[in-house]
């Protein structure tokens, strides 16, 4: 396996600020945003509680059953606690439910460009990534690219949209074609719905836990609380698959982590079982996001050598410099570089990404931070 290439990015950015460099870091995977306050409190609360034993491993029935609460309120779903695992995050969530369902010699697709995570779980089951081009299609997986995909070793098919690192998002009538193509043809899907409510109208959040059972059994839903709750320190994510799945997924992690912190189930159930608050405080955030989009994708078109469509969704940017590529630069990892040393900004090259000729820029930092970020880029590429 190879390490986490985003990781190491923002690790670069962490040693330069460290040596009294003024950076301006993009490459940041994570809101920059506080945990909303009344969540802070329900941890408290917990931890007074006395919650600071051992949970089920499958996570505390009040954790998972208000996921199920909040997906029938808010998606519509019918789905049962018993499909429901807690999880150490959506990282965990998404290991849980690849390990096991695949076998040495699987075939899993992926499209590109993938979260960089993807295909290291797949190398790590023994599995086989075959990656899904999706270029013609601005970045936007078809169900007719997923059929033209299969073969009789496809296994599993990995998806995540709104996606990291495009920002694109699928809609939702075509990602209910692609559940039907999977299962007309035995494959099963994992779907990283890890920036679900990060989703720009006219797109809107659209979980694949509201499809109907017999399309849904052939689904994990890999959730998580970091990006939509500001909350990635706190490590709390979940799984939503068939009974059978998540039996295996809470055996895997009786073995591993057991569950999530205690505390921190608790205050995911309270903040859950309070929309209200909780999705005004997503959509603040969201609000921001979009707000941040709005102003840098047409300011990065601008951008000599620059070209990214509008993302729908997630908080990067995923610009084209294949235009600066020639006697000066050689890839966009040279890009990268030249934007690391000359200017102090930490993009992350989309190699990492399967997308070499890109580079992933999030606008999880402040409004002044990207109106710097412009104005140096401008000064170097013209
Ligand atoms: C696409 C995607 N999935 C999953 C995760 C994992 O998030 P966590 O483990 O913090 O829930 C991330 C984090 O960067 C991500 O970008």
């Amino acid at each position: 396996m190879q390490g986490s290439s985003t990781l190491i990015a923002a690790q670069m950015a962490g040693e330069m600020r460290a040596q009294g460099i003024d950076v301006i870091d993009m490459s940041v995977g994570e809101p920059d945003f506080d945990t909303p306050e009344f969540i802070k409190q329900y941890a408290w609360e917990g931890l007074e509680k006395g919650l600071t034993k051992y949970t089920p491993t499958a996570g505390m029935v009040d954790f998972r059953s208000a996921i199920v609460e909040f997906y029938a309120s808010r998606f519509g779903a019918d789905i049962k606690v018993a499909e429901v695992a807690a999880a150490c995050g959506g990282k965990q969530a998404l290991f849980n439910a690849a390990c096991t369902i695949l076998n040495p010699g699987d075939d899993v697709l992926i499209p590109k460009p993938y979260w960089v995570t993807f295909p290291e779980i797949v190398t790590f089951c023994r599995a086989n990534s075959v990656f899904i081009e999706t270029e013609d299609t601005e970045f936007i997986l078809t169900a007719n690219q997923v059929a033209d995909a299969i073969t009789d070793k496809t296994k599993l098919l990995i998806i995540n949209s709104p996606s990291n690192p495009s920002g694109r998002v699928i809609p939702p009538a075509e990602m209910r074609q692609i559940v039907e193509v999977c299962v007309t043809r035995d494959v099963y899907m994992l779907t990283d719905e890890c920036y679900l409510f990060f989703a720009y109208p006219p797109a809107e959040p659209f979980s694949l836990a509201s499809l109907p059972d017999d399309l849904r059994d052939y689904v994990c839903v890999a959730g998580s609380f970091s990006k939509t709750y500001a909350m990635t320190g706190w490590r709390a994510g979940y799984t939503i698959a068939n009974e059978t799945w998540t039996k295996a997924i809470v055996k895997l992690q009786s073995h591993s982590a057991t569950h999530p912190t205690s505390f921190v189930q608790y205050a995911c159930a309270k903040a859950l079982r309070n929309p209200t608050e909780t999705l005004a405080a997503v959509g603040a955030m969201t609000s921001e996001y979009e707000r941040r989009r709005d102003w840098l994708v047409p300011a990065l078109n601008k951008v000599q050598g620059f070209r990214c469509p509008m993302p729908e969704g997630a908080f990067y940017a995923f610009v084209d410099v294949r235009g600066l590529l020639g006697e000066r630069y050689g890839s966009s990892s040279d890009v990268a570089d030249v934007l690391l040393k000359e200017a102090h900004i930490v993009v992350t090259d989309g190699a990492g990404f399967g997308a070499d000729g890109y580079l992933r820029i999030s606008y999880a930092t402040s409004m002044a931070n990207l109106h710097r970020a412009v104005d140096k880029m401008n000064a170097i590429f013209g």
